[in-house]
């Protein structure tokens, strides 16, 4: 079978979008607009990517998270025809090469590999796809003859008064054969509206040498369409996030109000796991069965296991067992490791520790660089003092310590086996096994005082 490689056109500035930052690198649900369609490229079977970069070229490269792919320099925009020849020899002539824009987020790896299979089995020199649409103003508009079949297309602002009248659109994404795209993109010329080298026109040059070419109407708009403003980016993010939804609810997840709930498109979720309203959920999160997350939390690359509850908190780049309840308003920080029926309670602050199986910090604590074993309680007001002002330091508490409430560990300092912490002590030396650890002044009762005082 043929090769299949893809193009992505990226040079445009966006200017609508009135952003500092290169259109294509706008997000939805935290991956950004071009990454959407790398991926998508990449899913459907193309082997290469390249993407055609020019307006902020080094951001649009940097900004990239996809790997393996390649890139292309249009350093002036002067057309997407002209953008596609910027790719150069990417451009092969025994592959079938897929054309996309950057800034359709929308269009999925099922729709292209439709749109390859029927290229392939028709044998068209090129295949583009259209929708229909009730206001086709800006776009370019497909001409097809008396008998339906394809002809041409052409670009708004060359159309007469009666092409404009045709609401069968260019959605701009094509399959091109190799050879019939490198041959046609040497015949075009920019003699048109706008002094640019179309694509659209390679379409018809391909057609007057004998091949056929077919325009396929989408069966979705949805899927192609175009984001130029943030109006239209927040649109695109609705019907992104619906989709997303709807996946997981038929995957067996309950989502009580779909509507008000943001996860991205990489997360897993098991079974019976509900998510409560106005959670978002991103990056590559993978959440376990029988969990019960928010309301109102936020989870980034997170995994928990099953049957956790993390209620109304924040969790970046952790780890979370089986059983473990968060929240609600703890914060859970980057490289926490949380063992099973662990509970992180209200206003408890984890970082960079390691948390035993059925350790509790039930409140208001703050556990930083720690080591933690099993079976602690961590009183409430427990504070890891992990910086002297200059640098961090580590904390161990090894299994069954009990830390009574209102204690400072003084970094770097180990307290051993079955040991207790009095309340409102400040430990710096470490504690051995099965001692009682006090560490604050003796209380005195002054007899006569309040007598004294009057
Ligand atoms: C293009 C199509 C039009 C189609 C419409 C669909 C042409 C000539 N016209 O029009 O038929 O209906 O898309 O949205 O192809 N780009 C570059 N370099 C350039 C010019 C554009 O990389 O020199 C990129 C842009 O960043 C963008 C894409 O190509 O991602 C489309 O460019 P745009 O200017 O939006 O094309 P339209 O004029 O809308
Ligand atoms: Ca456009």
């Amino acid at each position: 079978m043929k090769n299949l490689k893809a193009i992505i056109l990226a040079a445009g500035e966006g200017s609508r979008m009135k952003s500092k930052k290169p259109k294509v690198l706008h997000e939805i649900l935290n991956k950004s607009m071009v990454d959407y369609v790398i991926e998508t490229a990449k899913g459907c079977g193309a082997g290469e990517v390249c993407v055609v970069v020019g307006h902020k070229a080094e951001m649009v490269k940097e900004g990239i998270k996809s790997e393996g792919v390649s890139f292309a320099l249009q350093a002036e925009q002067k057309g997407t025809g002209h953008a596609v020849m910027m790719a150069g020899d990417f451009i092969d002539e025994n592959s079938d090469m897929m054309i996309l824009y950057g800034d359709t987020p929308l269009i999925t790896g099922e729709t292209l590999a439709k749109l390859v299979e029927v290229h392939r089995e028709e044998g068209h020199g090129v295949t583009v796809v259209s929708s229909k649409v009730e206001d086709p103003t800006g776009y370019g508009r497909i001409m097809r003859n008396d008998a339906g079949s394809f002809q041409r297309i052409v670009e708004h602002k060359d159309a007469s008064e009666t092409e404009r009248l045709v609401n069968e659109i260019n959605t701009g994404i094509y399959i091109f054969n190799g050879k019939d795209l490198k041959d046609s993109l040497g015949k075009l010329n920019n003699n048109n509206a706008q002094g640019e080298y179309y694509l659209t026109d390679c379409l018809e040059l391909i057609l007057n040498t004998g091949k056929k070419v077919e325009a396929v109407v989408a069966k979705d708009a949805d899927e192609f369409f175009g984001v130029n403003s943030r109006v239209q980016l927040a649109e695109a993010a609705q019907i992104m996030k619906n989709r997303i939804n709807r996946k997981h609810m038929e995957n067996g997840v309950t989502i009580v109000d779909p509507a008000n709930t943001y996860i991205g498109s990489d997360v897993v979720i098991g079974r019976d796991t509900v998510i409560l309203p106005g959670c978002v959920i991103e990056g590559n999160t993978i959440i376990g069965e029988d969990c019960e997350v928010g309301p109102n939390s936020r989870l980034t690359d997170m995994k928990l296991g099953d049957g956790v509850t993390f209620q109304t908190s924040t969790g970046i780049e952790s780890e979370i067992g089986n059983e473990t309840t968060v929240g609600p308003f703890a914060y859970i920080r980057p490289n926490c490791h949380i063992g099973d029926k662990v509970k992180v309670g209200d206003f408890v602050e984890v970082k960079n520790s390691n948390i035993g199986n059925g350790t509790k910090i039930p409140h208001l604590a703050y556990i930083g660089d720690t080591d933690a074993g099993e079976k602690i309680n961590f009183g409430c007001g427990s504070i890891m003092v992990n910086y002297d002002g200059k640098k961090k330091h580590r904390t161990v508490v090894e299994d069954g310590v009990f830390v009574g409430c209102n204690a400072n560990l003084v970094a770097p300092v180990t307290v051993k086996k079955g040991s207790y912490i009095a309340a409102g002590s400040t430990i710096t030396k470490d504690v051995p096994e099965e001692v009682l650890a006090v560490a604050r002044a003796r209380q005195t009762v002054i007899e006569g005082w309040i007598e004294k005082r009057k």
